[in-house]
């Protein structure tokens, strides 16, 4: 499944008939992210269960979708898009169906040969109301008030997740993606653990990320995805065989640099290496070159797969460009200074999906720059030698 978002995609892929969580604190952005799903994945059609959230969300959906335009179909978003609102001020009861009527509508769909991806938002509400319903009922409250059957029930959805063949023979599936609102951001409580173990695409939305303002707020560190061998395949074959590659090492780099911010805020970056430095550079690039990316930004919205692999390869092949120099002995500050990471930074929001030449034009004026460093480097120690 194609959302065009870079950190879904490239990251932590979800297939076409999986199921996927997105938890978050207040405010970290699991309304947008399902926006964006909706507004850009590459299904036939879309439900958007709106669960005991705020009304206006489901007023702008309403307002923005007939404008905007399917980057699949070429035709209105609204044509494909299915609103089913329950929004905080409609009953209690309906809340706990509106769940079931989405993902009714979602496999008639699916049975008649369709892609159909749905997203609530947000499943905490709806368990909120079962929790509700269960204690007017009289039932035994157990972990937090929920009902017993907390579990059973957000299994029995998200299991309705999967691909079929329908009776006349075509493809269909049913792509399930809860948000979850875990009370204080804390991802231990019963509706986020229970989800937690049932999903197999796990987008955890961060606090301190979503603070930094860096957009979307989905962790490297936490979120996961058991989609990632198979997603391969797919990448392999339309894109590129180095994508699996390419991901691998931008997330051993992310993670080597937040390993590094620790000992940089104990002991201070004196205590780096130049490579080690250079490490950070490439990270804080991968960081805002690729992976933060506005919702708002008119070009940067989507990102076709294209775009998305060579902006992570461009990015990368400086970083082992830089490395290279760093071992031959060149400083690290000459490379810093060089003044390429703030276009790279900006080729996102410049380049559009359809027209990826510039991406190469930048690569050849690096590498120019590269070479021309090498060879004077050489120089000055044939020179002293
Ligand atoms: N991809 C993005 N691009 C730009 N801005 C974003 C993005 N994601 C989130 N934001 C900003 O974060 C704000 C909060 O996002 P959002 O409403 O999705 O959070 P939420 O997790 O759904 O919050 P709540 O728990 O209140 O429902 C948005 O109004 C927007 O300003
Ligand atoms: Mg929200």
């Amino acid at each position: 499944m194609i959302t065009g978002q870079r950190i879904l995609d490239t990251f932590f892929p979800m297939l076409k008939g999986g199921k996927a969580a997105v938890p978050g604190p207040f405010g970290a952005g699991k309304t947008i992210v399902q926006q964006q799903i909706a507004r850009w994945a590459n299904a036939d059609i879309v439900l958007y269960v709106g669960c005991g959230e705020r009304g206006n969300e489901l007023v702008e959906i309403l307002q923005s979708f007939p404008e905007l335009i399917d980057p699949y179909s070429g035709r209105s978003l609204m044509e494909r898009t299915f609103l089913v609102a329950n929004t905080s001020n409609m009953p209690v009861v309906a809340r706990e169906a509106s769940i079931y009527v989405g993902v009714s509508m979602a496999e008639y769909y699916r049975d008649q040969g369709y892609d159909v991806v749905m997203v609530a938002d947000s499943t905490s509400r709806w368990a909120e109301a079962l929790r509700e319903v269960a204690g007017r009922l009289g039932q035994m409250p157990v972990e937090e008030g929920y009902p017993a059957y907390l579990a059973s029930r957000l299994a029995a959805f998200y299991e309705r997740a999967g691909s079929v063949e329908t009776l006349a023979g075509k493809p269909g599936s049913v792509s399930l993606i809860g948000a979850v609102s875990p009370p204080g951001g804390d991802f231990s409580e019963p509706v986020t653990s229970h989800t937690k173990e049932i999903i197999r695409t796990f987008w955890a939305l961060s606090k301190p990320l979503a603070d930094a303002r860096h957009y979307p707020a989905v962790s490297w560190l936490e979120s996961f995805t058991d989609y990632s061998a198979r997603a391969a395949q797919w990448w392999a074959e339309n894109v590129s065989p180095k994508w699996s590659s390419r991901r691998q090492q931008a997330l051993a780099l992310l993670a080597e640099a937040d390993e590094l911010e620790r000992i940089v805020n104990l002991v201070g970056p004196e205590a780096l290496s130049s490579s080690q430095r250079w490490v950070l550079e490439s990270a804080g690039l991968i960081k805002e070159a690729v992976l933060q990316q506005s919702a708002l930004d008119p070009v940067d919205s989507y990102c076709s797969p294209q775009k998305q692999f060579q902006l992570l390869d461009l990015v990368l092949k400086f970083h082992d460009g830089g490395s290279h120099l760093i071992e031959l002995g060149v400083p690290v500050e000459q490379l810093i200074e060089l003044e390429f990471s703030g276009a790279l930074k900006r080729l996102k929001s410049t380049v559009t999906n359809d027209d990826l030449t510039p991406l190469a034009e930048f690569e050849e004026k690096f590498e120019k720059v590269f070479s021309a460093i090498r060879i004077e480097h050489q120089g000055d120690r044939e020179a002293v030698s």
